[in-house]
């Protein structure tokens, strides 16, 4: 993989790092499992997520019963839908009023890749930037991929981000270039799988893919997505638990713990090694799995 860790990154000195984002929160190690969610469209009336602060509050509720603690707000930065920072900052301090114990809000969006978007990011990097860092979540069209995408994440990267493709599985166009994707991650750049398309929520293609994916070690991330209690609900403890049987815990928690958090603060991956240990047979899959359970 390109080594990409000199790109710089934003700090905790030249960022507010307002509301208590971070600070206070215990690593899993103290409190026991507690699951980092990079993207999630939680914020009220601003996308297809939630239309109401209710509806919101409920997502919460749902994500934080089932161990989520720190969940990214990442509503679409596309043509449908405009980003505003200042407006997400808003939304964020009347969400944080209503959540539950334990429930660490923290900012991002869920970029795509337009003209208008580069151009701002490329000014102010820090207002798309998951935690005002260096990651950047980047949703492709599934349409086609044009042939600057590759000088437009450049420029981005040169800016200070790191790009995680969001959902690949789940894009029709991309799971017919696999080649793309190894390419594009021997290049530096991060994938993040939905934690629903692992348990078969968006269909078998995207199951098979996401497992292809995994299994070749280019997922780094796995995430919820969640736009709803519903369909795609803010939950990773189900897709946590399917890692775990298929590949052991350790693995799991890269995914949804320890690389997902290093998002947040704005540090690199430390991918030396990173592949998935060989899957079980499925009869021992299903008799109790490995021996490192949670
Ligand atoms: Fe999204």
């Amino acid at each position: 993989m390109k080594d990409n860790l000199s790109h710089p990154c934003f700090t905790w000195d030249n960022l507010s790092v307002s509301h208590g984002a971070v600070s206070g929160v215990s690593s899993p190690g103290q409190r026991g499992l507690e699951f980092v969610d990079i993207h999630s469209h939680i914020l009220p009336g601003v996308d297809d997520g939630p239309a109401t602060l209710e509806q919101a509050a409920a997502m919460m509720e749902c994500a934080r019963r089932h161990g989520t603690a720190m969940l990214v707000a990442s509503p679409h930065a596309s043509p449908a839908f405009a980003y505003d920072r200042a407006r997400a900052e808003q939304l964020l301090d009347a969400l944080r009023a209503r959540a539950p114990s334990g429930l660490h809000l923290i900012r991002g969006c869920d970029f795509h890749l337009t003209f208008t978007n580069v151009e701002q990011a490329l000014r102010s990097p820090a207002d798309f930037a998951i935690n005002g860092r260096c990651w950047l979540l980047m949703e492709l069209s599934e349409l086609t991929v044009f042939s600057n995408t590759g000088a437009l994440w450049r420029r981005l990267e040169d800016a200070g981000l790191r790009i995680i493709l969001t959902h690949p599985e789940r894009n029709s166009l991309l799971r017919q270039r696999f080649d793309l994707i190894e390419r594009w991650v021997s290049e530096g750049r991060y994938m993040q799988v939905t934690a629903g398309s692992l348990l078969g929520d968006f269909g078998g293609a995207a199951r098979r893919f996401s497992i292809r994916l995994l299994e070749a070690g280019l997922a780094h991330f796995v995430a919820s997505d969640a736009h709803d209690l519903r369909h795609r609900p803010p939950r990773l403890d189900l897709a946590f638990q399917w890692l775990v049987r298929q590949y052991g815990e350790a693995y799991a928690r890269r995914l949804v713990i320890d690389h997902p958090r290093c998002a947040v603060e704005g540090l690199p991956l430390d991918l030396e090694g990173f592949r998935p240990p060989p899957r079980l047979p499925w009869w021992r899959r299903w008799t109790g799995g490995r021996r490192e359970t949670i």
